[in-house]
């Protein structure tokens, strides 16, 4: 006979899920299982709308990550167009992507996860949380959350308000950065710097004395996948598809536009989770992961000066690839400073301010794939239309699903290792669902939520 125990809601994540760990009748852990029970179908809800619609209507797919959506959208957009976008738009749409990243980060950091990692595994769950960093560390807590601001101050000032920015349009931008916003931020920008290197600093004395998350908090050899420049360093808007193995070999690469020759999908029984899986391996041995570790498993370089010198740190720590996912957060924070530095040299552009921000065309093409770096992982937008524009096929792969093979075995591994009997401590639970939090999951997009 099996057991189960069922962690339900996971908290401090993004969107609802739950953990079903199976017990044997000698209570050992023979699975655990990462999943999603919720499912409002937005693929189909899009069929028969103007693809010219979906960058509005991405915040509609996700509330939490609507930035990430509106690129990869407008990407998708600039294929059907069959369009070369003005190189101002670029570089705008890169400015945005930048900001997502650092005040995505910055929450799951900060907010989600600082928590187990300031106040401890063992704490009192009622304050594990933001409120309880406020209360024993107000300090870092409040510069987490001004960095987080920086970030989403930039979207506002180009997408125009918080939450809903329908800015990025299949083409280009609508709008520039005013030269105001722009010396604001500059101005802003040592002080996000300086927080993100006491964070640094702060997670590398965690790893110093917390050898055990590094060893079973997730640490399994997979494939890692993401876009890098042509030259093969960090990218997070375009470039090229690229896989790696656990030794760090390349064993695939391609235009992003191609990943369907190395991405399949498969939908689980017990999950609205889709889990794609790399098709040469085939399915489930095919995983990869997605995300801020990916990204700097895969890269080359960062090609910045600071994250650079960071990342050779980060690779004698943890090897030239990192199989740690506990690492996930020391990429996250890794990330964030090289998206200060790319921002600092990003801003100064005068053509940040140009007036040639969109190409107009027509339906060039009944097909489009847009793809981007999302903070989670790459993400797709792939859409088919009829020759009015109408949509007749869309098909999105999100970051979360594709690490969803690789978050099931992280809580196995962590379940196998803690798990001695059937009564569990809160204590554990709470390590098992941090093993999701490394991954920093959105439920909410991952289920095309509308
Ligand atoms: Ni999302």
């Amino acid at each position: 006979m099996t057991q189960r125990i069922i962690i339900d809601p996971v908290t401090r994540i993004e969107g609802h899920a739950k953990i079903t760990i199976y017990l044997d009748d000698r209570d050992q852990v023979t699975d655990a299982r990462f999943h999603v029970t919720e499912f409002r179908g937005f693929e189909r809800f899009c069929q028969g709308r103007p693809f010219w619609e979906m960058a509005g209507l991405s915040a509609r797919i996700c509330g939490i990550c609507p930035v990430s959506h509106l690129l990869a959208s407008a990407k998708a957009g600039d294929r059907i167009l069959a369009v070369t976008i003005p190189p101002a738009a670029v570089k705008l749409r890169r400015l945005m992507n930048l900001a997502q990243i650092i005040q995505s980060h910055a929450l799951s950091f900060f907010h989600l996860s600082a928590p187990d990692l300031l106040l401890g595994w063992e704490s009192d769950p009622a304050t594990r949380n933001v409120f309880g960093l406020i209360d024993s560390n107000p300090e870092l807590a409040r510069a987490g959350i001004r960095l987080r601001q920086l970030g989403q101050e930039i979207i506002e000032s180009l997408g125009g308000r918080k939450i809903h920015p329908a800015w990025s349009v299949p083409g280009g931008v609508r709008e520039a950065l005013p030269v105001e916003a722009r010396d604001r931020f500059l101005a802003r920008l040592p002080e996000a710097h300086a927080v993100t290197r006491s964070a640094l600093d702060f997670f590398k004395r965690f790893l110093d004395t917390h050898a055990e998350e590094t060893r079973v908090f997730g640490n399994f050899p997979s494939l890692f996948m993401g876009l890098v420049t042509p030259e093969g360093d960090w990218e997070n808007y375009d470039g090229k598809l690229r896989f790696v193995d656990s030794s760090g070999k390349i064993v695939a690469e391609c235009d992003p536009v191609e990943y369907e020759r190395y991405i399949g999908e498969m939908v689980e029984k017990d999950t609205f989770l889709k889990s794609p899986y790399f098709k040469p391996i085939g399915y489930p041995n095919g995983v990869y992961r997605v995300g801020p570790l990916a990204r700097l498993n895969i890269s080359n370089r960062m090609g910045v000066a600071e994250a650079d010198r960071e990342l050779n740190e980060f690779r004698q720590r943890g090897g030239r690839v990192a199989n740690a996912s506990f690492f996930f957060h020391y990429a996250r924070l890794i990330e964030i400073l090289a998206s200060l530095e790319f921002l600092e040299r990003l801003l100064p552009d005068p053509e940040l301010q140009a007036t040639e921000l969109r190409a107009d065309a027509g339906v060039n093409r009944l097909e489009g794939i847009g793809v981007s770096e999302a903070p989670r992982g790459t993400l797709f937008h792939h859409y088919h239309v009829d020759k009015d524009g109408l949509l007749t096929k869309v098909d999105l792969v999100i970051a979360t699903g594709q690490n969803a093979l690789a978050m099931n075995r992280t809580v196995t591994q962590i379940a196998r290792h803690y798990v001695n009997g059937a009564t569990i401590a809160e204590p554990i639970l709470n390590r098992i669902e941090a093993g999701v939090r490394a991954f920093d999951p959105c439920l909410s997009c991952s289920t095309h939520a509308v």
